[in-house]
C-alpha cells in the first residue's frame, strides 16, 4: 500500500559555549579554527521539538518552523539532508507492511515540523538546538547506524554550534585535522549529572535581532583580525586543557575565570575586526562590571558570565543559593518592562546598574 506515514519526534536543548567557537577554516564544511567547549541546557528550557515524517504521498521535502513554512533550499539544509540520506539504512515494519530499502530513501520525501519553546525573536541562539534536533530525528527516521559523534559531524554542517547539542552535559567540539571534516565532531566530556549544582540564568538584554550574523561576523574576523590568529593558535589550546580539568574537578573558580576571560576575548576579537563588530551593549557591560565586583568582594567567583553574538547575558551561578541572590539583584537593578510581551525575559535596555 502507498498510504502510510512514518514519524519520529525528538527534543533537543540549545548549548552555551564556555570556550567559544569563532572563525571557520572551511565555510562550506563548517570547520572551525579552534576547539570549543559548551554546556547543554536541560531540556525544559530553550529547546527545539521536531517531528519528521516520511510518506510515499509526499511529493517534495518541506519544513515548517513555529507553524510557518520555510524554505529548505539553503545549502546547509541540503548538505544535512544529503548526508543523512547517504547513511540511511533498510527499514522494515512487517505488521504495517512497510519495507524501505536503502536506495528508496533517495526518492522518498520528508516533511519536517519544528517548534522552539522560547521566543524566536528574543535573539537567543536557536540554530544550535534546531539543526541538532533535525539531524537526530531524521537519523532515527531513516534508521542510521551512526553514533552520536558521527551524527554531530552532520549537524555541524547545518550550524557549527549545533554539533555540541547532540550530547547533554559538558561537550567538546574537536576541530579535527581532516580536510573533509570527518574528524571535526563533538564528544561528551561529562554527563548532565556530573556538576548539577550549577544554575544557568539567561538575561535577555535586548530582543532585537543581531545586526551581524555569526556567519558574516566570523568571515570578517578571519579575514581581518590578528587577535583571532593569536587566539586560535596560542590561547584556546591551553584554555581547552584547563577548562577540561576545571570541569573534571568541579573547580568553579577556574571554570568561571576561564569562561569569563574567553567570552571577553571573543568580544575583543570582534572589536579587532575591521570594521569592528559590537555584539554587547551598555547593559551587557554593566552586567559584566556588576558580576566582576560581586566576585571580587566574595574573594572567589560566585557567578560566571558569557555572551554570544548578541547582548544577552548568560550567567552561571555556582549553586542555587547564589542563583537566587543573582536573580533578586538583577530584578532589582533591571525591573522587568511591563510594555513588552517578553516581560519576564527582558531586562530593560535603559535601566542603570548601580554600584
Ligand atoms: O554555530 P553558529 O554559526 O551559530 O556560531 C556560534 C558562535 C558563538 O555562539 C558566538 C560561539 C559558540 O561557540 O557557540
Amino acid at each position: 500500500s502507498v498510504n502510510w506515514v512514518l514519524m519520529v519526534t525528538a527534543q533537543t536543548p540549545t548549548n552555551i559555549a564556555v570556550i567559544k567557537y569563532w572563525g571557520k577554516r572551511d565555510e562550506t564544511l563548517i570547520l572551525p579554527v579552534n576547539d570549543s567547549i559548551s554546556v547543554t541546557l536541560d531540556p525544559d528550557h530553550l529547546c527545539t521539538t521536531t517531528t519528521v515524517a516520511v510518506s510515499p504521498s509526499f511529493d517534495h521535502d518541506r519544513m515548517w518552523l513555529n507553524a510557518k513554512e520555510i524554505s529548505l533550499s539553503g545549502g546547509r539544509f541540503q548538505n544535512c539532508l544529503r548526508e543523512i540520506r547517504n547513511c540511511a539504512c533498510d527499514f522494515e515494519d512487517k505488521q504495517k507492511g512497510i519495507k524501505i530499502e536503502k536506495k528508496d530513501w533517495e526518492k522518498l520525501h520528508v516533511h519536517i515540523a519544528s517548534y522552539n519553546n522560547f521566543p524566536t525573536a528574543a535573539g537567543l541562539a536557536s540554530s544550535a538546538a534546531g539543526f541538532a534536533c533535525l539531524v537526530f530525528s531524521l537519523a532515527k527516521l531513516m534508521n542510521l547506524r551512526e553514533d552520536q559523534s558521527q551524527l554531530s559531524a552532520i549537524a555541524r554542517q547545518g550550524s557549527g554550534s549545533a554539533c555540541r547539542s547532540l550530547f547533554g552535559g559538558f561537550v567538546k567540539w574537536i576541530m579535527g585535522k581532516d580536510e573533509r571534516g570527518s574528524d571535526s565532531l563533538a564528544v561528551q566530556l561529562a554527563d548532565e549529572e556530573h556538576w548539577n549544582d550549577l544554575v544557568i540564568i539567561i538575561a535577555v538584554v535586548s530582543s532585537r535581532q543581531k545586526e551581524t550574523s555569526s556567519t558574516s561576523g566570523m568571515r570578517e574576523s578571519v579575514e581581518t583580525s590578528l587577535l583571532l590568529q593569536h587566539r586560535a593558535k596560542e590561547v584556546v589550546p591551553k584554555r581547552i586543557v584547563q577548562m577540561e580539568e576545571a570541569i573534571k574537578n568541579r573547580d568553579f573558580s577556574s571554570f568561571a575565570q576561564l569562561a569569563c576571560a574567553d567570552s571577553n576575548q571573543f568580544h575583543a576579537v570582534c572589536l579587532d575586526t575591521s570594521p569592528p563588530i559590537f555584539y554587547m551593549n551598555d547593559t551587557s557591560h554593566r552586567i559584566i562590571s556588576y558580576v566582576e565586583k560581586w566576585n571580587r568582594s566574595e574573594g572567589s567567583p560566585q557567578v560566571a558570565y558569557t555572551f554570544d553574538a548578541g547582548p544577552n547575558a548568560v550567567m552561571i551561578a555556582r549553586n542555587r543559593k547564589v542563583a537566587t541572590q543573582l536573580l533578586q539583584r538583577l530584578l532589582f537593578f533591571f525591573p522587568p518592562n511591563p510594555d513588552t510581551d517578553l516581560n519576564s525575559y527582558v531586562l530593560g535596555d535603559k535601566s542603570i546598574l548601580h554600584d
